[in-house]
């Protein structure tokens, strides 16, 4: 979808929708902002007559579609209820572009125009970037496997204009919009990962997947097969992947900001490597269970379809790097996928085993459904010991637990760094991504000693999402982390403006602002 930002009269826009946004109180004749009022006397006012019958008052989710007279210069004009204006924000902006784009796809409507909304709260820029983002991730859609949609169904919508009534700096608005259109086209990629079938995504295609975007974007990629994990000693990812056919892999993924200026500066003139301070460098460490059975602790059968989504973790670094990578990110960012199949078989793991990691600690497994924790411990000790990264962060679908405590509303954070899960916070709040710190208490982490070897993978229900993040601490050492328990907000089975059933993509949009203003807040 091309998105673009003009400052246009109106009456000079053509395309197959136009999407008004009003405001609760807008919505009478004499209140219709000037431009609109202009453009509705051109096309015969058929807006006057919507907004005369009392129909729609502008309330959110109010919605009225309406045809000007055959020929016009706007096929279809769509009054969308924006609330009271005092109130939109960023937020808002997203799911009103999410809305215009998900109607004109059912409409098969291929070009559209949307009329920004004035409103104070948000400034141009970050308004173009909230409109961009929800008109991309609004125009998602999984249907690589229906045959249906080739002539009833949806058509994609191509290009998108967001048109300010007066723009002081429309060079500024416009990069925000690139890279709105970046962030979404990013978490689409997640979506659209997340969603994959578990038999057309093993964890050899989710790392080919990853290996595809690093070459499509410039990234430096390397993926670890299973003899590399046994020389390197990698046997909690070895252990969970035992049982399947599908054989695990550990993908790292690398975006060295000051390496690609480099490679950019040699090709043009063969300048020799100039050497500097090295950037800070951050690990993202994503869980990439393509499918997760519950393995020989096997899990009911009701639902368990939904864990084909149990790598949404992993999806949201390979989305992350893509996005790191576009946008130039000045730092060094690292990608981590821990990749495997939770299957019960002759050669899975058990219960009672007892698993060595890359960090030499020992792991008993008593759940072989709680897998996610095992297969990060090796991510994570990977991260610490070859990277001495700034700060690691992991995501994770971890936890049931989490998605009890938080619902689909907030993604749980834990961590061993007060301020960075501030930050984290921050990030995810002006992101439209809510991420909530949770306790992880000392407490937490000793539940999860075991009397056979050093650690056990389970302790029971108490504060699963608490003590699950205990385990994994045990993996950073002191170096600042946090976990992001995706388990709640990493797919829906409810629609929202711009979010249709199935993967989220969530924490491409944090994980990005995060990077974005790491050098601006405090240290960790
Ligand atoms: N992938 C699941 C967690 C999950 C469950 C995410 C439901 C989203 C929805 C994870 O591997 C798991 O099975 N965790 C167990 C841990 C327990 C055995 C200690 C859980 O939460 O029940
Ligand atoms: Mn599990
Ligand atoms: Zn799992």
């Amino acid at each position: 979808m091309r998105v673009s930002v003009t400052a246009q009269d109106l009456r000079a826009i053509r395309c197959d929708l136009l999407a008004i946004p009003l405001f609760v109180g807008d919505p009478s004749e004499r209140r219709l902002p000037p431009r609109l009022a202009a453009l509705d006397r051109e096309l015969g006012s058929p807006v006057a007559a919507v907004l005369a019958s009392g129909d729609f008052r502008g309330r959110p989710a109010d919605s009225v579609l309406v045809y000007p007279p055959a020929g016009s210069s706007v096929k279809r004009i769509l009054l969308l209820g924006m609330g009271v204006e005092a109130a939109v924000d960023a937020e808002a902006l997203r799911r009103c572009a999410g809305s215009a784009v998900r109607r004109a796809v059912q409409l098969r409507a291929p070009s559209v125009a949307l009329v920004v909304p004035g409103g104070r709260r948000v400034q141009p820029p970050a308004a173009a970037q909230a409109l961009a983002e929800g008109a991309v991730l609004g125009g998602f859609r999984f249907d690589a496997y229906r045959e249906e949609k080739a002539d009833e169904g949806p058509a994609d919508v191509t290009a998108i204009q967001l048109v300010f009534d007066r723009l002081a700096s429309p060079g500024r608005a416009r990069t925000a919009a690139a890279r709105g259109t970046v962030l979404a086209e990013s978490q689409n990629l997640a979506r659209r990962l997340s969603n994959e079938p578990a038999n057309a995504l093993p964890p050899a295609v989710l790392a080919q997947e990853a290996q595809k975007m690093a070459k499509q974007v410039g990234l430096d990629c390397l993926v670890m097969e299973v003899p590399e994990l046994k020389k390197r000693g990698m046997g909690g990812i070895l252990a969970v992947g035992q049982g399947s056919s599908n054989p695990p892999r550990l993908v790292v993924l690398e975006h060295n900001a000051r390496r690609s200026a480099r490679a950019a500066k040699s090709r043009r003139k063969k300048a020799s490597a100039r050497t500097g301070r090295p950037l800070p460098t951050i690990c993202l460490v994503g869980k990439g269970i393509t499918f997760d059975s519950g393995g020989i602790s096997i899990k009911p059968s009701a639902g368990m379809q939904d864990m084909k989504h149990d790598m949404s973790g992993a999806a949201a670094v390979v989305g992350a790097l893509r996005a790191a990578a576009l946008l130039r990110i000045p730092l060094h960012v690292v990608g981590l996928i821990a990749a495997a199949e939770n299957l019960p078989s002759g050669t899975a793991y058990r219960p009672g085993d007892v698993v060595r990691t890359l960090s030499g600690k020992t792991i008993e497994i008593l759940n072989t459904d709680a897998e996610g924790r095992v297969v990060l411990a090796d991510a994570l000790t990977y991260a610490v010991d070859e990277y001495e990264p700034e700060a690691v962060v992991d995501l994770a679908t971890l936890t049931g637990a989490c998605m009890i405590a938080l619902g689909p509303w907030a993604t749980g954070v834990f961590g061993n760094n007060d301020r960075l899960v501030e930050r984290i916070r921050r990030a995810g709040e002006s992101a439209g991504e809510r991420a909530w710190p949770m306790p992880l208490l000392d407490e937490h982490r000793e539940a999860m000693k075991s009397k056979v070897a050093d650690l056990r993978n389970a302790a029971g229900r108490a504060a699963g999402a608490s003590t699950a993040a205990g385990f994994l601490a045990a993996f950073v050492g002191d170096v600042p982390w946090t976990h992001l328990d995706i388990a709640g907000t990493g797919w829906t089975d409810r629609a929202r403006p711009y979010q249709p059933i199935g993967a989220t993509g969530v924490g491409v949009r944090l994980l990005l602002e995060l990077l974005r203003t790491w050098k601006e807040g405090p240290r960790v």
